[in-house]
């Protein structure tokens, strides 16, 4: 009976340590496995931008970029945004960005050929949409504050670095994408290829 006792006792306290080790992860620890396992050519550019770069954005574009080096470095690191392919284009609200974005999709259709999917995509609200994506998934560090400093800093930075710098960008991203080709080539596939 003692001896029964003390074995419930062990299973109790035992069992759930077990359990936790090898199943237990945490909703947030499995978000991190997976952006880790699933790379982005993104994730092989730079992790920082130059300092004097940075001074020519607005203060709360600074701000921002502050705040994505450490928040949105949490799961993946912070070359993933900050090599993105995404574009936002610029206006006071949300119809005011689409307006410019089809705007420009007129005077430079180049930059929307298919075939230039992978170098640019330029869209009225996609940082808006990916911030509060990230956002939403679980364990996400990135508070409502933080989160609306760096959709500031990710929209105005694809303007000035990648809109206002056509010819440096491309050569950036063309230069990530053919070296992923060929360290990654089944993600490369799934990501880019089509
Ligand atoms: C809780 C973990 C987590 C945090 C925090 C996080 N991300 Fe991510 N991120 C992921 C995962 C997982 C993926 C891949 C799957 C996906 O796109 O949803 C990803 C993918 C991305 C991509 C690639 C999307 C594409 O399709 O090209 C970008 C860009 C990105 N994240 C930006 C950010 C930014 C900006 C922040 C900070 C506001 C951030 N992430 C914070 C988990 C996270």
């Amino acid at each position: 009976m003692k001896q029964s006792l003390l074995l419930l006792l062990t299973l109790c306290l035992v069992g759930p340590a077990l359990a936790a080790d090898s199943v237990g992860k945490s909703a947030a620890e499995l978000e991190k496995e997976k952006a880790m396992k699933e790379p982005f050519a993104n994730d092989f550019g730079p992790e920082t931008l130059p300092e004097k770069y940075l001074k020519t954005l607005s203060a709360d574009a600074q701000k921002g970029y502050k705040a994505l080096r450490v928040k949105c470095a949490q799961c993946h690191s912070a070359a993933r945004p900050l090599n993105s392919q995404f574009v936002e284009t610029g206006g006071k609200d949300k119809a005011a960005r689409e307006a410019a974005a089809a705007k420009l999709q007129k005077s430079h259709p180049e930059l929307f050929d298919k075939e230039h999917k992978n170098l640019w995509q330029i869209e009225g609200a996609i940082w808006q949409r990916y911030v509060k994506r990230m956002m939403n998934k679980p364990g996400c560090e990135v508070t409502k504050e933080d989160g609306k400093v760096i959709w500031k800093f990710l929209s105005e930075d694809s303007r000035e670095r990648k809109l206002e710098k056509q010819k440096e960008w491309t050569a950036h991203r063309e230069k990530l994408l053919s070296e992923f080709k060929k360290n990654h080539p089944g993600r490369y596939k799934e990501l880019y290829a089509h």
